[in-house]
């Protein structure tokens, strides 16, 4: 996905905000830091202690650990409307879950979404009826090769901030959505009203909203960012930075709506195992403890301003894009694409992980920071002279990175 034959691909060790390749090789990971799981560094001290001793002290059994209930009742007070919550282990498993209770609830079978959420089918169907549906939903162009195509027409994208997109989808499908499905925030802040607009257009036609918090949660906050945003969903999930890149999902939602999970199946054997909420308690309170979502926050500002200064005096165009917990870049250029595997492979040479994504960790400090965007700037001075002189592609030792999940999907 960065840069290919080139990037390390994979691990002998992770600690902190290091990476070490099978070769022994050492580099700062300054990018998606596990595809945002581990929020607060690899191999947290403090989480792999809490889970050694759940080790210890036996992580199945047929019995269940007090600990799910403890994180329940802690997921609960972070989010005082919620009342339940369901277990699972990864976000798209998660995602499935709550789309199931949504559709049970409302006794209806379509959807509105926005974004991203997992490999499920309930949303590779969006492409069924339109292969470019997905497209502009973050990882455009999935194939639902293997989803029936009897779900054409279940679900329909929107995109954020567009209201008016959703009332078309609304006016098409009045009596027929059973939920509203998007994530809070991504790439954009929500224009003023359009959150407050989707949950009203929700409770007009009695379709559940589902919160998708897998990504955006525990980085502006230590919970789901709509805390922050003043709305609230009927169901919220959670999974990755949760459980610091222990396997941990979480579904919270309102009573009335969460019963519904009783009238129907949803159960899996190793979601009871002990690992997941043990991570998720030591996590959550952790990232408390240590305010470490102000960190977070002034890192990713550092970073953005960072590049932007890095680009203005190389002379290059870019565009800046994300909370700051989760940055992005993209060159604005025909060779965009050359030029980000080009980055990434100078990047490389200098020790750093680093692509057109930043997402934070508690683990990183300033000086890493510092570090990394010196060596941003002379890279991108580097690819400024070589589309000067039209040599992006020439210089590269592989191929062009290829953009979006298409090779894995
Ligand atoms: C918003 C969102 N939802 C769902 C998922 C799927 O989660 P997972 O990869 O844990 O299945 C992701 C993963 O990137 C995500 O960003």
């Amino acid at each position: 996905m960065f840069a290919p034959g080139q990037w390390p691909g994979y691990y002998s060790r992770a600690e902190g905000v290091h990476v070490w390749d099978l070769d022994g090789n050492k580099y700062t990971d300054m990018s998606i830091n596990a595809a945002g799981a581990c929020v607060l560094g690899f191999a947290d001290r403090d989480v792999d202690s809490a889970v050694h001793a759940a080790i210890d002290n036996g992580t199945n059994c047929s019995l269940n650990c007090p600990e799910e209930v403890e994180l329940g009742d802690l997921m609960c007070e972070i989010h005082p409307w919620a009342d339940m919550v369901r277990y699972a282990r990864g976000g798209g498993e998660s995602m499935a879950i709550a789309v199931r209770i949504a559709r049970a609830y409302a006794k209806k079978d379509r959807l509105a979404f926005c974004g991203y959420h997992g490999w499920s089918d309930w949303y590779l169907a969006a492409n069924l009826a339109r292969g470019d549906n997905l497209d502009g939903h973050l990882l455009p162009g999935l194939d639902p090769a293997g989803v029936p195509r009897v779900l054409a027409g279940t679900a329909f994208p929107f995109r954020y901030n567009h209201t008016e997109e959703l009332e078309a989808i609304v006016k098409e499908n009045k009596n027929e959505l059973a939920a509203i499905v998007m994530e809070p925030i991504r790439d954009y802040y929500p224009t003023p009203g359009f959150l407050e607009r989707v949950r009203e257009i929700a409770d007009e036609i009695d379709a559940i909203l589902v919160f998708d918090e897998v990504t955006s949660a525990m980085r502006m906050n230590a919970g789901g960012v709509h805390l922050r945003l003043g709305i609230s969903p009927d169901i919220a999930v959670f999974a990755k930075a949760i459980g610091n890149g222990y396997a941990m999902g979480a579904i919270i939602g309102k009573e009335h709506v969460m019963q519904a999970a009783q009238s129907t199946f949803i159960s899996s054997t190793n979601w009871t195992e002990r690992i997941g909420p043990v991570a998720a308690l030591a996590t959550i309170r952790k990232h408390r403890r240590v305010a470490a979502a102000e960190h977070l926050v002034a890192l990713g500002k550092r970073v953005q301003d960072g590049w932007r200064e890095a680009a203005v005096s190389a002379g290059l165009q870019i565009h800046v894009s994300g909370i700051p917990p989760l940055s992005h870049f993209s060159f604005e250029h025909e060779k965009g694409q050359a030029m980000m595997t080009l980055f990434t492979q100078m990047m490389l040479g200098k020790g750093f992980l680093a692509s057109g994504k930043f997402y934070a960790m508690y683990a990183h400090q300033f000086s890493d920071v510092e570090s990394y965007l010196a060596a941003t700037t002379d890279v991108f001075q580097a690819i400024a002279d070589a589309a000067k002189k039209g040599e992006v592609e020439k210089r590269l030792m592989g191929p062009v990175a290829h953009s979006g999940f298409h090779r894995l999907a």
